[in-house]
């Protein structure tokens, strides 16, 4: 595996399964990413891809259920020129963007089979749970949960002004 990961990787406490992921804000083409990676219960490394994304952003947790992964891709997006303009941290969410929610099989290899839902903007840093049903009709249904956000400020200067000297 040749890609970072974030804080949350997942272990599928039935069938000791690996799963982890990485957002990459530093693609040359300055598109955002996501890696997935996927092992088995001996951490043997299964697959590996890569999933294009809105653009650069941060994604903290994703979402694991008995047979997909669902990847947030929610607008905290990369601001650099805020940071060196307005001293603002280096991610900024924008209400004004949708969220999209990336669903895929396991150990699907193939970006392209992504299957995307797009909602209004929100971030959510930690997702709770989330499964599989069958609807009445026989769809099939994810539910997930997590604690959502309409309003982000992770600005360090405003949230800690007695470090910053102001
Ligand atoms: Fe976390």
């Amino acid at each position: 595996m040749t890609h970072n990961v974030s804080a949350h990787p997942k272990v599928d406490r039935k069938t000791g399964e690996l799963l982890c992921f990485g957002y990459d804000v530093t693609r040359k083409d300055g598109k955002g990413a996501v890696s997935y990676s996927l092992f088995n219960k001996d951490r043997k490394l299964l697959l590996s891809t890569v999933i294009p994304v809105t653009s650069p952003r941060m994604i903290h947790d994703f979402i694991i259920t008995q047979n997909h992964i669902i990847i947030p891709d929610s607008p905290m997006e990369l601001r650099p020129d805020l940071t060196v303009k307005e001293s603002k941290f280096l991610f900024q969410f924008d209400k004004n963007k949708p969220s999209r929610y990336g669903v895929m099989k396991r150990n699907c290899q193939n970006p392209d089979q992504v299957q995307w839902f797009e909602t209004p903007g929100h971030m959510v840093f930690h997702y709770v749970n989330a499964w599989e049903e069958k609807a009445a009709n026989g769809d099939d249904i994810i539910r997930c949960f997590g604690c959502t956000q309409d309003s982000v400020n992770i600005d360090f200067e405003e949230e800690h002004p007695f470090l910053s000297g102001k």
